[in-house]
């Protein structure tokens, strides 16, 4: 049997998916619909709520109206339910995997499963943190009392994107709800029923109206619910181009925003750091596994020119070896790309790349026109050595498995180049010196650096961009208090 009949053989008759407003699952207003795509055979596999304006101004209206009471809800109890969701999300870890690898196209073994597991952590991390939502008090002298609260802000108006949609949407819902917002989710157009069934697993728990799950378009349905009016809180991941959009709306009525954007992100390899643990990091930096739709992909590799070419042969190597092939199949190690139009744009790059006279292809190139990968979005992963910093491939995100390897013999050139970047998230430096490892770090402009490993965001780590890769971080307890309350001072004259 092939990859391909497999697949198929996975696929349920088409399904009629519904939002969730209000605690009811309902189609869109105009009743139109769209169609969800499986990207490793392009067949449909469900039909979901084109959702527009008046559905966002619903679901907007139940998340205003369940406010006050959720608000008033012991920040414990919060904590308590989220808490709940978790061990029933757990219950359903294996659907959600599957749901999210027939969808998206990112293999369930190494990316899908993990994925959902990481969901489950997500809302039982938040669901701890009920009681950390503490304010201060203030020493104005002993006849003054001032204190202040953690408040939350209202309805947030969430917007996330396809590449890990489960995991991106639980990172908001977790912290907003925990500290008593209530919210409308718009669910990315390529990848919603993941999203939808977390929001199933969540409507068990939570009373009605606290978290609403919109299905639609960007322009459609995410545009409104950037501007609307009873929307107190913008949080956004996804392209940079589209972060600056929803920055705009916000801006015209002062809503505080939290963007999680785009990275382009350098992994710099000092001349001692040649060795396979190195390369298996570098593999995992670069999120081959995810086809490199990550934005923490860590896809300009800075290559010291003493070890260029031996490390670039033996992570050639270990590349070509990770199988390509059908998401459901626990062998594959690598999927999809969500959809045709990233196929095309991660094609258009590589054949950008094979132009350049300067740069050598050390492993991969076009997919093939025939055969059984043909049938869906698969990108093979490409290195091109030798490459510039001011390539279009070594400046611009390109979302698919394209590493450009740079050389370098200076430090202090090195770093140059690594800041030479309008992103910023996500930074990887491999050396046994630690004092020149941490001085790199330090001098990066990023977020984030991890020294000699190429992990996952982790919780309790504050998570987010410098530059424009965003505002605000994610992931950690700060990132709740500085995204989701907003402080309100209280003082008191004790005197009278
Ligand atoms: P996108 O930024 O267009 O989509 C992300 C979300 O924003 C989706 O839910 C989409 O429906 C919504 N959206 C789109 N236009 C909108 C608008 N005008 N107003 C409000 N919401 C809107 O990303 P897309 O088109 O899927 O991918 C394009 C590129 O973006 C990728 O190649 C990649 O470079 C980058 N990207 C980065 C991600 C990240 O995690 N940082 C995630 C996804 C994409
Ligand atoms: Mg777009």
């Amino acid at each position: 049997m092939t990859a391909v009949t497999k697949t198929r053989m996975n696929e349920a008759a088409i399904r009629k998916a519904h939002m969730l407003i209000g605690g009811k699952w309902v189609g869109s207003a105009s009743g139109e619909v769209f169609e969800v795509e499986n990207p490793a055979n392009r067949r449909s596999i469900a039909e979901v709520p084109r959702g527009r304006a008046e559905d966002v101004d619903r679901a907007v209206k139940a998340a205003a109206e369940a406010f006050p009471a959720w608000s008033r809800t012991t920040p414990r109890e919060r904590g308590r339910l989220l808490a709940r969701i978790a061990d029933a999300l757990e219950e359903r870890v294996e659907e959600l995997a599957r749901t999210v690898a027939l969808e998206t196209g990112n293999a369930i073994r190494t990316q899908s499963r993990p994925e959902a597991k990481v969901t489950v952590d997500v809302f039982r991390y938040f669901g701890g943190l009920g009681g950390e939502l503490k304010g201060e008090t203030i020493p104005l002298g002993e006849q003054i009392l001032s204190y202040t609260r953690r408040e939350p802000l209202g309805v947030v108006g969430a917007i996330i994107p396809w590449n890990a949609p489960v995991s991106l949407g639980a990172v908001k819902i977790g912290p907003a709800l925990c500290a008593g917002n209530t919210m409308v989710l718009k669910a990315a157009e390529d990848a919603p029923l993941g999203v939808l069934l977390l929001a199933e697993v969540c409507q068990q728990i939570l009373p009605p109206g606290v978290l609403n799950v919109l299905t639609g378009y960007g322009e459609e349905c995410g545009a409104p619910l950037a501007v609307h009016p009873l929307v107190r809180k913008l949080s956004f991941t996804g392209s940079t181009e589209v972060g600056k959009l929803v920055m705009h709306a916000a801006a015209d009525r002062i809503v505080p925003i939290s963007l999680e954007l785009g990275g382009k992100s350098p992994s710099i390899v000092f001349p001692d750091a040649n060795e396979d643990w190195v390369i298996e990091g570098m593999i995992s930096a670069m999120r081959f596994t995810r086809q490199s739709q990550s934005c923490t992909a860590g896809s300009r590799l800075f290559l010291h020119r003493d070890i260029f070419d031996d490390f670039l042969e033996r992570l050639g190597r270990k590349v070509t070896a990770l199988k390509l092939g059908d998401p459901l199949d626990e062998a594959s190690d690598i999927g999809t790309i969500i959809n045709e139009k990233q196929f095309k744009k991660v094609c258009g790059y590589v054949e950008d790349g094979l132009k350049q006279r300067a740069g050598r292809v050390v492993i991969g190139g076009l997919p093939p026109k025939e055969g059984p990968l043909s049938e869906g979005y698969y990108a093979i992963p490409t290195i091109f050595a030798n490459a510039a910093n001011d390539w279009r491939l070594a400046r611009e995100e390109i979302f698919g498995p394209v590493l450009v390897a740079i050389p370098w013999t200076d430090e202090a050139d090195a770093i140059r180049m690594a800041n030479d970047s309008h992103y910023g998230l996500a930074a990887y430096v491999w050396s046994h010196d630690l004092g020149r490892a941490l001085r790199t770090a330090h001098a990066i402009e990023s977020g984030w650096v991890q020294v000699n490993q190429g992990v996952g965001q982790s919780l309790g780590q504050p998570y987010g961009g410098y530059k424009q890769s965003g505002i605000g971080r994610e992931f950690s307890l700060d990132g709740m208090l500085d995204s989701y309350t907003q402080s309100k001072t209280i003082t008191v004259n004790l005197t009278h």
